[in-house]
């Protein structure tokens, strides 16, 4: 390698990083800004340039001159609708800088795009039409940057031009967003008053603006000092992989996400507690002494502790929490309502645990940032949650650590993500609830008994015959001397889950409370018959899980509707089509057939009396009965 070049790499290597994220309205001109960076600090090859003189003038807005944004909008479905979707990184350097820009989309249900920009980006340059000023956008996206840990925000108002470049029209935005960030708390705050069609202030400071004294754009990105100063924060590796090649050598391998650690560092694994030295740090390129936030590294330790994947290495001195109940801020991402009571995947980090949301304390409303009573959150709301996990991990708050305090949940059956979350902190008050260990447990109690204890879960439409079946097979097992109960959802609605309705939250609330039921009588030695309708996947599997392997044996009475309409024993089903029921389940409101279910019984064509004598067949051939 040349002299000359290899100084030019090392220059470039030793330059700081910016990542930043644009965002904006739809037309701010967000696109147009970034090609414009681009052009004017010469990082287009000359081939770009021609493809984009011809594309501007097929395509572009800007008459006779180049259209920008084309650059930018790589999608032709964005060049035809005129708007950017999806998050668009783009990486460029000046003398002084490298810069990584997320341009997100300025349309509300683009917002989870913005938030996926914001949550690896140090600043945010929030585009205003100066036209239109201060809009509902502006503060949306002004609150998700902050609450997704931005902390320093330039505030561009574009289109300038279009207003005279009047100062006055400058000076009342300035002021408007100035009064709405103060709850923001964000570190630094620049105005700018720019035109990126034209340049003013983009690259180079106007002429046109001869009272304003700030920097231009790139002035101030390549001067604003972001330092997160992760490298001096606690040291964090989270563990992706346990590397083994052979029975010498056990390594931790991930990429350390907060402090730094040498070789003789004492370290601690967070949830267990359990405490070593770092032997070696290894890197493809040999051995380090030190490592810090940002480097993937291998580290082997002096002990032979217990380590897995998911666990977090940690400095003994500043330990993360460790709690399976946290307050968190959640940013709803899916067309289907948030479903408190509801199973989903929460996944911090390389580790993925079930977990649910135990309260909606409040959502925001982000023109005002205030907060309002809800009991779900739809589609780019965001809230403010208590979430309890299957079982404790470590994290930080996200204010500490955006990697350890930064998670999000998953639909367990889509596996699509369904939130971004951002922890506050741990709620201790449920970790020093102990499970009791009683002298009595389930084995004695239903050996007591000469049985053992199962949940029978029947599901299926209103009039399928649940409770028909339910209650003939109870007759028969109680004859033959077995201990039952029939939870019912008729019977139970009216006290325990009095109030609950048939929203889909309510069922939710409503099915795990009687799974919860039915795992204590279960404890209590008894078989219990679940008689309800229970028309989710996601919570029998709750249901489910809540028992240990064998214990759960769901039957699916399966009828199909015209059938249940017809025989319709309570008159509910003609209430329902006349409009006098809402939410009634498969008229409007949903019925998820079972996947998985041990028995299907299909009551067309078979008596009642044949199908119940199926399921005990079914637990004789368990051994669950003699
Ligand atoms: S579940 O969906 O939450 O499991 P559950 O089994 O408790 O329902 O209650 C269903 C019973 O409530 C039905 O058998 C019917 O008698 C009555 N009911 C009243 N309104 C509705 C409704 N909108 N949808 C379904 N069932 C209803």
């Amino acid at each position: 390698m040349s002299a000359p070049l290899a100084a030019y790499l090392a220059e470039q290597e030793n330059k700081s990083l910016l990542r930043f994220l644009t965002c904006g309205s739809v037309d701010d001109g967000k696109s147009t800004l970034i090609g414009r960076l681009l052009y004017d600090s010469k990082l287009l090859f000359d081939d770009q340039m021609a493809a984009l003189q011809k594309d501007s003038r097929k395509f572009g807005t800007a008459g006779e001159d180049i259209d920008f944004a084309l650059l930018v909008d790589g999608l032709e479905a964005e060049r035809e609708q005129g708007i950017t979707i999806d998050v668009a990184y783009r990486f460029f350097a000046t003398d002084k800088r490298k810069f990584i820009v997320a341009d997100t989309p300025g349309h509300e249900q683009y917002t989870r795009n913005m938030a996926t920009g914001a949550s690896n980006s140090d600043l945010a340059v929030i585009l205003i039409d100066a036209r239109k000023g201060v809009l509902t956008q502006t503060r949306r996206h002004a609150y998700i940057a902050s609450l997704l840990g931005i902390r320093h925000v330039v505030l561009a108002v574009n289109k300038i031009d279009l207003v005279e470049y009047a100062q006055s029209v400058f000076d009342g935005i300035v002021a408007d967003f100035t009064k709405f960030a103060e709850a923001l708390g964000f570190a630094t705050l620049v105005p700018i008053p720019l035109s990126a069609r034209y340049g003013d202030n983009v690259i180079a400071k106007s002429g046109n603006m001869p009272w304003y004294s700030g920097p231009s754009l790139l002035d101030h990105l390549e001067s604003v000092d972001v330092e997160t100063a992760l490298a001096e924060q606690p040291f964090r590796l989270p563990v992706q992989w346990v590397n083994r090649p052979n029975l010498d050598f056990r390594g931790f391998s991930g990429t350390i996400v907060g402090g730094r650690v040498r070789a003789g560092s004492p370290v601690v694994v967070a949830g267990s507690g359990r405490t070593s030295t770092v032997e070696r740090i290894v890197t493809m390129d040999g051995d380090l002494d030190v490592a810090v936030a940002g480097e993937a590294v291998t580290v082997t330790l002096a002990d032979e502790i217990d380590i897995s994947r998911g666990d977090i290495l940690c400095a003994p001195e500043t330990r993360p929490e460790v709690s399976d109940q946290f307050a968190a801020h959640l940013l709803w991402m899916a067309e289907e309502d948030l479903l408190p009571g509801r199973q989903y995947l929460l996944k911090v980090g390389p580790r993925t645990i079930p977990a649910t949301i135990t309260a909606l304390k409040h959502k925001v409303d982000v023109n005002n940032l205030e907060r309002l009573a809800a009991k779900t959150l739809t589609l780019n709301e965001v809230g403010y949650v208590n979430l309890s996990a299957s079982h404790p991990i470590a994290f930080d708050s996200y204010r500490d650590n955006r990697d350890t305090g930064g998670f999000i949940l998953i639909d367990r059956f889509t596996n699509g993500t369904v939130a971004a979350g951002m922890v506050d902190f741990g709620l201790r008050r449920a970790t020093n609830v102990h499970w009791q260990a009683l002298d009595v447990n389930k084995d004695a109690r239903g050996g007591q008994k000469g049985q053992k204890p199962a949940v029978l879960w029947f599901t299926g439409l209103s009039g399928s015959g649940k409770s028909t079946i339910a209650n003939i097979v109870e007759r028969n097992l109680f004859a033959h001397g077995r201990h039952t109960y029939l939870l019912d959802g008729d019977n139970v609605r009216h006290g325990l889950n009095r109030d609950l309705g048939f929203t889909d939250a309510d069922r939710v609330e409503n099915i795990r409370r009687v799974a919860e039921t039915a795992k204590l009588f279960v404890d209590a030695g008894l078989i219990v018959l679940v008689s309800f309708i229970s028309p989710f996947r996601s919570e029998r599997r709750m249901a489910r899980e809540l028992l240990d392997t064998g214990e759960f044996i769901e039957i699916f009475v399966d009828t199909p509707i015209e059938v249940c309409m017809g025989r319709d024993p309570k008159g509910l089903y003609e209430k329902a089509k006349a409009g006098a029921i809402k939410n009634f389940t498969g008229i409007d409101s949903p019925y998820e057939v079972p996947e998985t279910a041990e028995l299907t019984l299909k009551t067309v064509d078979a008596a009642p009396e044949d199908l119940a004598g199926q399921v005990l067949s079914y637990l004789r051939g368990k051994a669950l009965i003699p």
